[in-house]
């Protein structure tokens, strides 16, 4: 993943796998509130682009939980109170009450990347 600054916030840029999408598409999901069945961001980009603030208390997500059994599922860890989003930013575990954050205009294109 790319970590870039946009407008003043941490944006995380990850190109996903097919299958990693398809894993995705198929996760059974927690039963939150936020918009789980949120298409977009599961289907179709293969670059996702996600604002890298948890959603609980705004520390700054990492990637995968260090010692995690499951091995690489690619997702963020956030360590100050463990929360979890899957490879489309999508809340796993909390106490994040929500996704990780889409800006609402985001798409690369050939090699730039364009967010707002
Ligand atoms: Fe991320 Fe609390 S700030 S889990």
């Amino acid at each position: 993943a790319i970590t870039a600054i946009w407008r003043g916030k941490p944006v995380f840029i990850r190109y996903r796998t097919e299958a990693e999408i398809k894993a995705a598409e198929d996760v059974k999901l927690a039963d939150l509130p936020d918009p789980q069945a949120d298409k977009d961001r599961v289907q179709k980009a293969q670059w996702l682009i996600v604002v890298g603030i948890c959603t609980h208390l705004g520390c700054i997500p990492l990637g995968q939980k260090p010692s995690d059994p499951r091995g690489d599922y690619g997702g963020w860890y956030c360590p100050c109170h463990g929360s979890e989003y899957d490879t489309s930013g999508r809340i796993r575990r909390g106490p994040a009450p929500k996704n990780l954050l889409v800006p609402k205009y985001a798409f690369v294109e050939d090699t730039k990347v364009r967010i707002g």
